[in-house]
């Protein structure tokens, strides 16, 4: 029988990576939540240097869509980014295993990120209440979704910027197909954009095939490519 997604928790373990920043570890799919050259150096180069910056140059209200919010880590640096920048930012994080505080507390990226109040406001990204939208500074507005993406309902032209962070293509298929993709697309607005670490062939062909054009950009260590997609 499948495990419930509270059953799965069990088989969550907290890993160091080679930068020294921690990531998730589900041990019965033998999968990482982040690289392990680094969880805090992977995030900000494919989601905020190649998503966030990449708009906030442009545009100075931004709706972000994540799709597997996990441990919080790209809300919590898009936050902070936001902060500095002064740009508003509408933050929809949808999870389909909402991690208990208990787990979220052992994770050290507000110790590894010593600006002013980060761990005031990773506890507040954490402890804001699930299925409500919740005012986390006067810029960031977050609504984390308990949900499987297949079953949430989008809004339709809606976001600016997708950060598309399911588990690899080996590991979830079903998430990475021309059905979630074009879901994803339609909730987009024109123009908007959409990152993701994966660079694999079939992944490609069906982020074309429901109408994105690709960029492949450098990626972080350890990848040698990743990819941003255009609405
Ligand atoms: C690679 S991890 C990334 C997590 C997160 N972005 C972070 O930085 O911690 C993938 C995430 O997708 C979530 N997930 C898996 N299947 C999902 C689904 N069908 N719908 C929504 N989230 C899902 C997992 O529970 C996990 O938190």
């Amino acid at each position: 029988m499948d495990m419930t997604e509270n059953e799965k928790i069990a088989f969550i373990k907290v890993i160091e990576c080679e930068d020294g920043s921690h990531t998730l570890y589900r041990e019965d799919l033998n999968e990482h939540y982040h690289s392990v050259f680094g969880a805090i150096s992977e995030s900000k180069h494919i989601f905020i240097n190649a998503g966030y910056a990449f708009l906030s140059r442009k545009i100075s209200e931004i709706n972000i869509l994540e799709l597997g919010f996990g441990t919080g880590l790209n809300a919590f640096l898009t936050l902070l980014e936001a902060e500095e920048d002064d740009v508003k930012v509408n933050y929809t994080g949808v999870e389909s295993i909402k991690l208990p505080y208990e787990l979220i507390s052992k994770l050290n990226y507000s110790h590894l990120i010593k600006a002013e109040e980060s761990k005031e406001v990773f506890d507040l990204i954490h402890k804001s209440p699930w299925d409500v939208s919740s005012k986390i500074t006067s810029n960031f507005i977050l609504e984390k979704i308990e949900s499987k993406i297949e079953d949430v309902n989008l809004a339709q032209n809606h976001f600016n910027l997708v950060y598309f962070d399911a588990f690899a293509p080996v590991i979830q298929s079903e998430l990475w197909t021309v059905d979630i993709f074009r879901k994803i697309y339609n909730s987009m607005v024109e123009g908007a954009i959409l990152t993701t670490y994966s660079c694999k062939g079939d992944v490609k062909r069906a982020l074309k095939s429901v109408g994105f054009s690709l960029e492949k950009l450098p990626g972080p260590k350890g990848k040698r490519e990743f990819l941003r997609a255009t609405k």
